[in-house]
């Protein structure tokens, strides 16, 4: 039984979240619900002090209600902040630190795991503001619950009203039973991130769509689970997971020095990056003028940074262990099977690129972890939770690698 805080800010959803805190309670939870002042114009306080049985703290400024510093006592009993449905206003608040009212002084104030379900207007929820916003929670490590897609109570169609309550209450039972584990404590991992840059000119380069999303989710994982991370990452819009090295890179030149130089005491490397394989061959100094006819560039074969780390003399005993990505079309499982044994991996994690919700710039992954005597299908699910599945897979890699190797020399 957890106590959970639930917050309740100001969306027509709000009438849900009564739902919600009845299915929290089901499951034997203790809930005690803080409403935004604009939340009770759309619920009356009484319904959800009917429903948890405990008084609803509507209010900082209440006489009495700072006679235990309130925000800061419920900030370190509480097992979760939840706050369903979450305003464009509240994320705004949070992701900026503004502690104007008792919600946005909780969340600044505790320590507890923070899931938010947010929902608004569909443009709002599109807005680069919100969704700079909602990047910038999830890099902090607060858990979104996805909005629904359908009719929604201004009258449009699209993506943003609140998620059902019976997926909000699931989500809450998932996030409680992971609670963060120490299952990487002690240990040092390098990730790849996101595209490289080739340089053409001053102002032109030759670059992929990679995001960035899926390093940066493994970055999150594996800082969740204890270990020191190191974040190489080419350029991206995101936010780096709070408390992991980041190393910006642009070129896979660069990429392959700033990997190279911190092999070191690495006990995993996972090569998430999209590298480009051919980089121009001379890069104009000035910018390239353009003429009638078409132009030749000559491109060069890049370095093969996972080729490389597979050749560590530390590789006989394992270490570190290594992990590449192979973004397929076709013969998915075929490929990575060679790609293994050619870059000599412990893991290949294939991506069929040709599907539309999964790979490049989505939030969602469907991938089979290839290894030399196993491939397994990972059905498409947030990037978070298949980050998940392939530590839990590097974890059984490093059961045969002694935390005190990680001091090997490479
Ligand atoms: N990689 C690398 N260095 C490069 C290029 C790629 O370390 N210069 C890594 C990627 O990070 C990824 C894996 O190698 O983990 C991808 O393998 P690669 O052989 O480059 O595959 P693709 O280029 O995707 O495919 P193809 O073999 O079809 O060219």
């Amino acid at each position: 039984m957890a106590l959970i805080a639930l917050g309740v800010t100001g969306g027509i959803g709000a009438y849900k979240a009564v739902e919600i805190a009845r299915g929290l309670q089901k499951n034997g939870h203790d809930v005690v619900a803080i409403m935004t002042r604009s939340a009770t114009q759309f619920v009356g306080p009484l319904t959800f002090e009917a429903i948890t049985r405990r008084e609803v703290i509507t209010d900082q400024w209440k006489p009495g209600a700072n006679a235990d510093i309130e925000h800061i006592a419920i900030a370190s009993n509480i097992d979760l902040l939840l706050v369903a449905p979450a305003t464009a206003n509240t994320i705004g608040k949070f992701a900026n630190g503004l502690a104007d009212d008792f919600l946005s002084s909780l969340y600044t104030a505790t320590r507890a795991p923070v899931m938010i379900a947010p929902a608004m207007n569909s443009n709002m929820f599109d807005h680069p503001a919100i969704a700079r916003n909602l990047e910038t929670l999830i890099a902090r490590g607060v858990h979104v619950v996805d909005p629904g897609s359908g009719y929604l109570a201004c009258g449009w169609i699209g993506k943003g009203r609140l998620a059902e309550p019976e997926d909000v209450v699931n989500s809450v039972e998932q996030l409680l039973k992971s609670k963060p584990s120490s299952s990487l404590a002690g240990r040092s991992i390098l990730i790849t991130a996101g595209p490289t840059f080739e340089d053409i000119d001053p102002v032109r380069f030759v670059g992929n769509r990679s995001s960035g999303r899926m390093g940066y989710a493994l970055a999150a994982e594996a800082l969740r689970r204890g270990a020191a991370v190191t974040l190489v990452t080419g350029p991206t819009h995101l936010n780096a997971p709070h408390g992991a090295t980041v190393v910006k890179i642009r070129s896979a030149a660069e990429m392959h020095a700033a990997v190279m130089d911190r092999t070191d005491g690495q006990d995993a490397i996972i090569m998430s990056a999209a590298v480009a394989d051919y980089s121009p061959a001379e890069p104009a100094k000035k910018k390239m003028k353009k003429g009638d006819g078409p132009v030749t560039i000559t491109l060069n074969r890049t370095k093969d940074i996972l080729g490389d780390l597979g050749k560590l003399p530390s590789r006989k005993q394992g270490v570190p262990v290594l992990v590449g990505f192979a973004a397929e079309t076709n013969d998915v499982t075929a490929y990575a099977k060679s790609k293994l044994k050619e870059k000599a991996a412990d893991l290949i994690v294939a991506n069929d690129v040709s599907r539309s919700d999964a790979g490049f710039d989505v939030d969602t992954n469907a991938v089979t972890l290839v290894t030399a005597s196993s491939a397994e299908d990972i059905p498409l699910q947030a990037k978070s939770a298949v980050a998940a599945r392939i530590l839990d897979r590097i974890e059984q890699f490093l059961i045969a690698v002694p935390a005190k190797n990680a001091k090997v020399k490479a």
